[in-house]
Parts: structure tokens; C-alpha cells; sequence
């Protein structure tokens, strides 16, 4: 392949040049000075120059859990211990915390950025955030857990190589958090493809370093998630205490946790194997965010590349509009860099394309090859509640559009996938079943999408576009 230095890159210009009126003298002249990119493309190999890095393994993960589990405690203090935020950052939290004598949240803050949040004690959105061990680079993708916030989880979960399930060992509270969100969330990103789950229990401080309750959850959640689907060697639990500190990065020093011989969470996450993105593939990106840094700046875009390579120059699509863009600039973790590949968290930014043509949950994708809109797909979907044929919302990450079941094909077997009954009229909560999805608007959607179905304000199934 025939690699060139661009030599001079044009600066795009703030005004519009000009463009030669169309006639038939100059019509060709016309063409080629429109399709003359703004930005060269060094036209990289990028699959080969990405195979010639030695880099440290990358995993996104996304926590789960009901609402009091103590998830944002355990993050922050993991964020802590492996050195993410530093002394000072966290003794402010600390003081702050006290004076409105809520101290044990101070870790949680690590997470909550904003003083809503804080005041109310709960997480509500996404927070992205990395920390690195000496074997991998993490990100968390944060999961709220108040019900109403399902849609933030869900674009979450949708961009996971695995879940992390925070338990509250305390008596009382995991029962609760059984009958509350922990079984909802896991048969969720079960259902929309994640495979590896490690299961923090955790408040084991609370809880006495009992064995018996540590032995009696386990037993209790292995049954379940495995009846979800999930393999028993890809399932590990990890007894902790995230207010403590104890077998997140050290190993618990109480004496009454001496039985305890298993992994800490920081080596269990190790443990995730390299995920192995489609870097061959067409490029596909669903859009978190646009913005624009100021007015002379160029339009940006963020998101984790699903599939496929990105360099600077090269042309894009965004669906479903079909404008087509160019990337004039991009960054990997917020580094400058020539180009980007399949697992990796960007921000993009485009010339050449309106604002009003991008939004978020739109997908950007190869101009050569771009994903089709679509307004009927057939998915392969678990069921949480009642199904009929029936209004429902399609999620996708963050694309979100209304449309309805129009047929239930099959119901089909959890493990084999082989097909049980034909069109039933109706399936019962925790079914497996094929079915045909018609949307209001078409929207870029293709095989094997994770996507959620909703209906008033309840997740009532999710799965994979077929
Ligand atoms: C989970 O189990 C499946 C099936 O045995 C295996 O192919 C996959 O690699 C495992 N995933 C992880 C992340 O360990
Ligand atoms: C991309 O755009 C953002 C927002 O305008 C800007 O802050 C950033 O520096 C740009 N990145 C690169 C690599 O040019």
C-alpha cells in the first residue's frame, strides 16, 4: 500500500470558500475542487501500525447492582487505592463529606461530580472513568442504580466487555437487593450479550467476615446467573468491604476473613481477557456526545469505536442522516493521535458537516461501506415481562426510537437457542424469544446490536438484532 507524507495540511478556514458556480464549461472543475479533501489522509495502514504496539490490555466494565449496594463507594475507593485520584482531591472529599455528616460518601464522590448528586446521595449519569494496573488500562462505565436511570445503564452496559454486580452482604439487604434491581440489572446485560460477570460482595465488615453469608449469597447467585446464561468459569465472586479497603487492592487484614484464599477485585479484574474487537471490520461508532468546543471549533464527536479503524483525513457517514464528514482531528483517552481502532474511546472531530445532520445515539460509520437504516428488524430478545405483540421503545446505546413488537416469531431454549414453541400469543417473563420489531422512524441498526425494549418507563426485554 502506498503510504505519503501530506506535505502543508490546509487549515480549514473559518469562511466558506467560494464555490465555482455549476456550469457545463466548468462542471467537472466544479466536482473536483468540492471533492479536494480539506485534510489529507496519510493513508496509514492502521491495522498493521496498531499490531506493531505493545500496549497494555483494554477493557471498559460497567457496575451493577441495586440502589444501596454500595457501588460508587467501591469504585471510588478502587480509584483511590490504585493511585486514579490523589491524597489531596480526597481529603477535600473527606472534610466535605463530614461537615454534612454524610463521611462515608466521601468516596462515593470520586465518582459524583456533581453536587446534586452529592446532595441526594445517588449516582444519576454516566461517569466515564479510567485507572490502569500494570497489566490493563480499565474504564468504568458507571451504572446508577435508581430505577428511573435504566436508559444510562443500558447505554452503558452496551459498550461492556464485562459487569462487575455489587451485593450488600449485610443481613437483610441483599434479600432486598435481590427483589430489587441485582436480578434486573444482571439478566440485563446478560441478555444484551456481556459474558463475563465478577460479583463483588460487598459490606463483608457489616456482615462480620461471615463465611456462612459470603458461602450462602454465592450459592444463591450462582444459581441464578447461570440460569441467565451465564457460564459458570465466567462468573467469580469476591468478598470486600469498599469502605474499608479490604480485597479491592490489599488483601483484608481481619483476622475473621482468614478463609478467604480467592482473588482481590483488582486481580479478578485482571483476570478479563483481552477483548477481541473486530479491527477488520467496517468502522462503526455510536455517537455518546456532539459537542463543539467553541465557535471556531470544529464539530466533535464521542463514543467507543465498535468496529473497524479510524484515521485523520478519512471520509465518514453519520446515520441515518447520510451526510457524509471528515475527520479533521482525533484523540484517544484524550491524547492527540493520528488514528484509532476498534475498542477504543474517542472523540472525533469532523469537517465538512452540519450540526443539524448529527445527534446523539446516530451511528458514524464507514462512507464506503455504512450501516442501513433499517425500520423493521428481527432480534432475539429475553423477556422481563409480559409480551404481546405491543408499543415498545428500542434503546440502542443511546439511540432510542419508538416502534412496536409486530410479531412474536418463536420462543426458544436459553442454552441451545433451538425453537420451542411457534408464534405464541403471548410469553411469560424470563422467556427466550425471537420477534420482529417496526419502527416509527428508520434508524441505522445491524446485526448483533445490543438493544433494550421499553415500555412506559420499564425495561420489558433485551437482546440481539439477528
Ligand atoms: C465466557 O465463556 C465463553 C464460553 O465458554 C467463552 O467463549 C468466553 O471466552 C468467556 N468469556 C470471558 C470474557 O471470559
Ligand atoms: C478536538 O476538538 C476539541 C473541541 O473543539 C478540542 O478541544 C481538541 O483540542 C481537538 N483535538 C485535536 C486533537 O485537535
Amino acid at each position: 500500500m502506498a503510504v505519503y507524507q501530506a506535505t502543508a495540511t490546509p487549515k480549514p478556514k473559518a469562511k466558506e470558500t467560494p464555490k465555482p458556480k455549476a456550469s457545463l464549461a466548468n462542471g467537472v472543475q466544479s466536482l473536483s475542487i468540492q471533492e479536494t479533501p480539506k485534510v489529507k489522509s496519510k493513508n496509514i495502514d492502521v491495522i498493521s501500525e496498531f499490531k506493531k504496539i505493545k500496549r497494555k490490555n483494554a477493557a471498559n466494565f460497567v457496575v451493577i447492582g441495586h440502589v444501596d449496594a454500595g457501588k460508587s463507594t467501591l469504585m471510588g475507593r478502587l480509584l483511590f487505592d490504585l493511585k486514579a485520584v490523589d491524597q489531596r482531591t480526597m481529603d477535600k472529599y473527606r472534610k466535605e463529606a463530614e461537615n454534612i455528616g454524610k463521611g462515608s460518601f466521601a468516596f462515593a464522590w470520586v465518582l459524583d461530580q456533581g453536587t446534586e448528586e452529592r446532595a441526594r446521595g445517588v449516582t444519576i449519569d454516566i461517569a466515564t472513568n479510567k485507572f490502569e494496573t500494570d497489566k490493563t488500562s480499565f474504564t468504568i462505565l458507571d451504572a446508577p442504580g435508581h430505577r428511573d436511570f435504566v436508559p444510562n445503564m443500558i447505554a452503558g452496559a452496551s459498550q461492556a466487555d464485562f459487569a462487575v454486580l455489587v451485593i450488600d452482604a449485610s443481613t437483610g439487604n441483599f434479600e432486598s437487593g435481590l427483589r430489587g434491581q441485582t436480578k434486573e440489572h444482571a439478566l440485563l446485560v446478560r441478555s444484551i450479550g456481556v459474558q463475563r460477570i465478577i460479583v463483588a460482595v460487598n459490606k463483608m465488615d457489616v456482615a462480620e467476615w461471615s463465611h456462612a453469608r459470603f458461602e450462602e449469597i454465592r450459592q444463591q447467585m450462582s444459581g441464578f446467573l447461570t440460569g441467565a446464561g451465564f457460564q459458570p468459569k465466567n462468573i467469580s465472586f469476591v468478598p470486600c468491604s469498599g469502605l474499608g479497603g479490604d480485597n479491592i487492592l490489599r488483601r483484608s487484614s481481619d483476622p475473621r476473613s482468614s478463609w478467604y484464599k480467592g482473588a482481590t477485585l483488582v486481580e479478578d479484574l485482571d483476570l478479563s481477557e483481552p477483548s477481541t474487537h473486530a479491527l477488520d471490520k467496517p468502522l462503526r461508532m455510536t455517537i455518546n456526545d456532539v459537542f463543539r468546543g467553541g465557535v471556531q471549533n470544529p464539530l466533535s464527536v464521542s463514543g467507543r469505536l465498535e468496529s473497524g479503524t479510524v484515521q485523520i483525513g478519512e471520509q465518514v457517514m453519520i446515520m441515518p442522516s447520510g451526510e457524509k464528514a471528515q475527520i479533521r482531528s482525533l484523540e484517544v483517552d484524550d491524547e492527540p493521535q493520528e488514528w484509532a481502532v476498534a475498542g477504543q474511546n474517542v472523540v472525533l472531530n469532523l469537517t465538512d458537516i452540519d450540526a443539524i445532520h448529527i445527534k446523539t445515539g446516530d451511528a458514524l460509520c464507514s462512507a464506503t461501506a455504512p450501516i442501513r437504516n433499517v425500520r423493521e428488524f428481527k432480534a432475539k430478545i429475553l423477556a422481563f415481562d409480559h409480551l404481546t405483540p405491543m408499543n415498545i421503545d428500542v434503546h440502542k446505546g443511546r439511540l432510542h426510537v419508538p416502534g412496536r413488537i409486530s410479531q412474536l416469531v418463536a420462543t426458544l431454549d436459553k442454552a441451545s437457542g433451538a425453537v420451542l414453541k411457534k408464534k405464541p400469543k403471548i410469553v411469560q417473563p424470563g422467556t427466550v424469544v425471537r420477534v420482529v420489531v417496526q419502527l416509527d422512524e428508520a434508524v441505522p441498526l445491524e446485526a448483533p446490536s445490543r438493544v433494550v425494549l421499553r415500555s412506559n418507563g420499564e425495561t420489558v426485554a433485551a437482546g440481539l438484532v439477528e
